[in-house]
């Protein structure tokens, strides 16, 4: 069985996650292990994640579980494919500086894997060109990037910047997993 360690952070569409998983799960079945930014907490409990997942989930660099001494290294080198789904603008720009400020952005400098963005944002957000440049970024040093569609934004117009959808990633994931 594959494994996949997803980092969920504080877009809005993170709420949407506990399904995804159980979808994901169902589809490809993988074993999913959780990471969770702080601010993502907001919108998605660990707690939900948790049932979701079946498993462990992480929210903090330094908390060491039951066994686990590093788990920014752990929690990557077991992974078969690392997933930052929902990705902010904010990882973006970390990631693509190297920053290590938290438990995702350091899995992602620590991943032994592939690493797939599937960012979500609001249109303004996703073309305004600090982000493009740094999606680009981002492909240049080898990442890989699941663009967004076109969706509803929270207000229920019809935006650019919608995570891709369960069936894209699905997709995708099939893919890299093979
Ligand atoms: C209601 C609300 C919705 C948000 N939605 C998004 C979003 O869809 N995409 C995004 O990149 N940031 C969004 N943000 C901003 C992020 O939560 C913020 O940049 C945060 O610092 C990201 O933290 P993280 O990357 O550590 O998870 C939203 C904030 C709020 C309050």
């Amino acid at each position: 069985m594959k494994n996949i360690a997803i980092g969920i952070t504080a877009a809005v569409s993170s709420a949407a996650m506990p399904s995804f998983i159980m979808h994901l799960r169902k589809e490809l079945d993988c074993r999913i292990t959780v990471m969770v930014s702080k601010n993502a907490t907001r919108f998605v409990t660990p707690f939900a994640l948790k049932i979701y997942s079946g498993n462990e989930v992480f929210t903090d660099t330094y908390d060491l579980g039951d066994n686990l001494l590093v788990p920014h290294i752990k929690l990557t080198q077991d992974a078969d494919l690392t997933v930052i789904m929902p990705a902010s603008s904010n990882i973006l720009a970390k990631a693509a500086h190297g920053i290590s400020d938290d438990l995702i952005s350091t899995a992602i400098v620590a991943a032994a894997s592939p690493v797939l963005f599937v960012p979500s944002m609001n249109e303004r957000m996703w073309f305004n060109p600090i982000v493009q440049a740094n999606v680009a970024k981002l492909k240049a040093y080898g990442y890989h990037v699941l663009e967004p569609e076109k969706g509803k934004a929270v207000g229920g117009e019809d935006v650019y910047g919608a995570m891709a959808s369960l069936k894209s990633v699905i997709h995708l994931l099939g893919q890299f997993l093979e």
